[in-house]
């Protein structure tokens, strides 16, 4: 049973290597940022406290997200892969305090590196399924019938905040908050595997499985 941590950039492609992370080990994906969406969908209290953060590319407060995220983790039968989470040092501490109290730890943490000038036209591009959180590209990722889901749920949005100004924001958050969650990994001497993501959706994939079939 594999407990991993996903880190990286916004869009370098997080959610769509666990796509292939989850069908080739059959984890469950937990993806911070697909459980806030489904709260918004929903008009929840927590839903509704986050939505401002996230419209302009803020962090929601540590006190909301790792409520949300160890209850989900509390609950998680089998492993997982953690997407998006943590996501600030105090979040990695906390995370460990609660797994520990469970008799669990974080196998590995992948950590996907992209250029930042990379990552505009990636977000921009990118259309999401509301329904089952499917991920595809204008360009680089096509769906089979434009705008539409290749698995028969409807029509794909974009998201609010994949618009320049906000992808710039979320950019500079990663570096001053995120970007440190590896030094903290590092400093409790977790395995730290990274992995060039500023390659084809196919050979990110591949190295991703490649890494990951040397730890099962
Ligand atoms: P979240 O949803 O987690 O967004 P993110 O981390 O910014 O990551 P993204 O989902 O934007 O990108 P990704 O890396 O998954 O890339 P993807 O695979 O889609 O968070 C949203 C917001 O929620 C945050 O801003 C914050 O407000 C809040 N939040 C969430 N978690 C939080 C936490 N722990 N603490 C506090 N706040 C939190 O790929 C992107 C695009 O590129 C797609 O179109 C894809 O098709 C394409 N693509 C992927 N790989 C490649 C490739 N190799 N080559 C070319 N194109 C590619």
């Amino acid at each position: 049973m594999m407990r991993l941590v996903l880190l990286g950039p916004p869009g370098a492609g997080k959610g769509t290597a666990c796509m292939s992370i989850i069908e080739n080990y059959g984890l469950i994906h937990m993806s911070s940022g697909d459980i806030l969406r489904a709260e918004r969908a929903a008009n929840s209290e927590l839903g509704q406290k986050a939505q401002g953060y996230m419209d302009s590319g803020q962090l929601v407060p540590d006190d909301v997200i790792i409520g949300m995220m160890i209850g989900a983790i509390q609950k998680a039968e089998g492993g997982y892969v953690l997407d998006g989470f943590p996501r600030t040092v105090l979040q990695g501490e906390e995370l460990d305090k609660a797994l520990d109290a469970i008799g669990g730890k974080i196998d590995a943490v992948l950590d996907l590196q992209v250029p930042d000038e990379v990552i505009e036209a990636r977000m921009t591009g990118r259309r999401s399924c509301p329904a089952c959180g499917g991920v595809y590209h204008i360009i680089n990722l096509k769906p089979k019938v434009e705008g539409q889901c290749d698995k028969g749920c409807g029509e794909l949005t974009q998201r609010a905040d994949d618009v320049p100004e906000v992808v710039a924001n979320r950019l500079k958050i990663y570096h001053e908050q995120t970007a440190a969650v590896v030094g903290y990994y590092k400093s409790v001497d977790k395995k730290i595997i990274e992995i060039n993501a500023n390659q084809a959706v196919d050979d990110v994939k591949a190295s991703v499985i490649a890494e990951l079939d040397k730890l099962s």
